[in-house]
């Protein structure tokens, strides 16, 4: 695995793979890789020639109160891992050389960015769509793979990708889960052992309203209902919101004819966890 930490150096061998004629899987991340990363690099590998993947804890996208400074940070494991999964190039550029002094250019998806975890994050959709713009430029892979845990992250990329005509196929892999239903997560490290068992409330609750969907309900609001009762037992987890949205546009839908995405944020402690299904 080649490791690269200057633009320059990554573009250049981005730019050989793709000379050569291959075709190039990127997997971006921030790192504390767990299971649901691999299965993007897995997807990637099946795919794709030659596999780039980034780790950046990109600040652009936390805001000042949350958790840049203690986000987990585990180069060497997620090096092995990665090394493991046959990645040909790491991508691990610092602060400084993603935003030198002076950068004052963002790209801004509007309106998506305001709704579901927008709401509460404001300006966390702007630095992540402006950190994928940029690593995109810099890769220019054939293949983009994200992980649908982070519905509303990958509607902005796919959005931005359409408006800007970027040259880029994103494609959206599974939610990988733990044996009792928790999505996987890099902030799942934060959970104690009391909050790591109320945290399966979330995918229990999403269940919940999933089955209820299958045995013919067809009003979004008996379905978050039903997912709040779920919540209601569990007062230690503090729903930030439960909503049922366009997959694409994320707008609150009020019949559910078309495809629907179930999307669930809440704390649990002072870890923040989200996690959706989509409808049917
Ligand atoms: O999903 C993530 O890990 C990040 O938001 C991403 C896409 C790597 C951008 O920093």
């Amino acid at each position: 695995m080649n490791v690269i930490d200057s633009i320059a150096g990554m573009h250049s061998a981005c730019a050989q793979a793709r000379a050569a004629g291959k075709k190039l899987g990127f997997v971006p991340t921030m790192g504390a890789l767990h299971e649901g990363h691999l299965s993007l690099l897995r997807a990637a590998r099946e795919r794709c020639d030659v596999v780039a993947a980034s780790i950046f804890v990109n600040p652009t996208q936390f805001a000042p109160n949350e958790d840049f400074a203690k986000y987990p940070r585990a180069l060497e494991r997620d090096s092995e891992l990665l090394q493991f999964e046959q990645v040909d190039l790491l991508f691990t550029p610092t602060k400084e050389e993603m935003y030198p002094l002076g950068a004052v250019t963002f790209v801004e998806v509007r309106d998506l960015s305001d709704r579901l975890c927008g709401k509460s994050r404001p300006g966390h959709f702007r630095g992540v769509a402006t950190v994928v713009n940029k690593l995109f430029n810099i890769v220019q892979p054939d293949f983009a793979f994200f992980g649908q845990k982070d519905a509303a992250q990958s509607a902005v990329i796919r959005r931005m990708v359409r408006d800007l005509d970027l040259a880029v196929n994103v494609v959206v892999c599974p939610i990988v889960r733990e044996a009792d239903g928790l999505a996987m997560s890099s902030r799942n490290a934060y959970l104690s052992a009391a909050d790591r068992k109320q945290a399966a409330a979330l995918s229990r609750a999403l269940r919940k309203a999933e089955s209820l969907y299958r045995s013919g309900e067809r009003d979004p609001k008996k379905l978050i209902d039903s997912a709040r009762r779920i919540f209601a037992e569990q007062p230690e987890v503090a729903v930030e919101y439960i909503e049922i949205a366009d997959p694409d546009t994320l707008e609150t839908l009020r019949d559910l004819s078309r495809p629907a995405l179930v999307a669930v944020a809440a704390r649990v402690g002072s870890t923040r966890l989200i996690d959706n299904i989509v409808l049917p």
